[in-house]
Parts: C-alpha cells; sequence; structure tokens
C-alpha cells in the first residue's frame, strides 16, 4: 500500500515560530514608517503573508500581485510574465514583496524590478523558503524563512499540480514527471 502523504519537512511548529521572528524583525525596521505595503505574489504566497501580517505591530496594508513563468511541470525557463499588477498607488510607500518560495530567482528579482517601477519610498523582499543550490541569479532576500535543498516541497500555500496547499507544514513529495 503507498502513502502519498507528503514527508513533513518543516513543521507547523517551526513555520509558526519563524513567522513570529521575522514579523518582529519587520515590526522593528519598519517602525517608524506608517505606509508599509505587503505585496503578496499569487498564489503560492496567501498562507505566509496571511500569518506574517496578522502578527506585525506597525500598520500595513495588503496587495497582490500574479506572474506566471514560462515553461511547464517543475522545470523553470527564466522567462516571468506579469498577469495581474497591484491595484493600489505605491508611489513613495514601502513596499515588501511576500514570496512563498525562491527557486531559481527570476520570479523574485523580475518582481523588483516592476516594483521599483512604481516609484516607492524602498522596496525589500520576504520569502518562507529558499532552495539556495538552485539559484541562477543574485537576488536578496532580506526576511527568510528558511534554505532547503532541491526537493519537491509542498504545503503552506505551495503546491504540486494544484495540490496540497492547505497543508500547515511544508513536505517533500516526489514530482511524477522527475
Ligand atoms: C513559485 C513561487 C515563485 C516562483 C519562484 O510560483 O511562488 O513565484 O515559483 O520560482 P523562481 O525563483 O524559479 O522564479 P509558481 O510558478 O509555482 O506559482 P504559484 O505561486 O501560483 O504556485
Amino acid at each position: 500500500m503507498s502513502d502519498d502523504t507528503p514527508k513533513v519537512l518543516i513543521s507547523e511548529d517551526q513555520i509558526q515560530t519563524r513567522v513570529l521572528e521575522l514579523a518582529g524583525q519587520i515590526s522593528a525596521d519598519y517602525k517608524d514608517a506608517d505606509d508599509l505595503v505587503m505585496v503578496g505574489v499569487l498564489k503560492g504566497s496567501f498562507i505566509f503573508l496571511a500569518d506574517l501580517s496578522r502578527r506585525l505591530s506597525i500598520p500595513r496594508t495588503i496587495e497582490f500581485i500574479a506572474v506566471s513563468s514560462y515553461g511547464n511541470g517543475s522545470l523553470a525557463s527564466g522567462a516571468v510574465r506579469l498577469v495581474m499588477d497591484v491595484r493600489g498607488n505605491l508611489d513613495g510607500k514601502h513596499v515588501l514583496i511576500v514570496e512563498d518560495i525562491v527557486d531559481t530567482g527570476h520570479t523574485l528579482k523580475y518582481l523588483i524590478g516592476m516594483m521599483k517601477s512604481h516609484r516607492p519610498a524602498s522596496v525589500k523582499t520576504a520569502a518562507l523558503v529558499r532552495k539556495a543550490e538552485s539559484a541562477q541569479v543574485d537576488v536578496t532576500i532580506d526576511y527568510l524563512g528558511f534554505d532547503i535543498g532541491d526537493e519537491w516541497v509542498v504545503g503552506y500555500g505551495l503546491d504540486y499540480a494544484e495540490q496540497n496547499r492547505t497543508l500547515p507544514y511544508i513536505g517533500v513529495i516526489k514530482p511524477t514527471d522527475s
């Protein structure tokens, strides 16, 4: 009998503890800013953004952006396309891009450029996990949850073929196309 339940890589407790730590750092760093805009990258960031934003002790507003990478399956081609831009005005505001995962880094690099075109006061980045070995471009993550190996992870917003996004932990699966 096979068990398809993803194996726990980062537990719910570990995630919640780290999110609280990151929220503390962000709250301290932006304590003098009253115009922090958290920009969640759909779809994967929705749970991390929800938890992180609710643990901040400073004023913040929420925006969403959607991008799509060209390519298929679990292979990233490096080209990124804007699917949905933010709705609000970012001019002069402090932007914090919130990602679930940074893999090659192409998406985050593209997003930083996109955000800068909105003439914000600053642009910083937060990501729950990073696949350090997979990096193809140099991109700064100001608030990082965890470094992981080159594994296919699901849960806490991350999916494989749209499944397992709502797991409370980050688990490892083996993609069927690998
Ligand atoms: C994931 C993740 C990032 C991107 C990172 O999104 O949310 O946006 O891939 O990859 P990169 O560093 O190689 O550019 P995905 O395309 O899986 O979409 P989703 O968030 O809607 O699941």
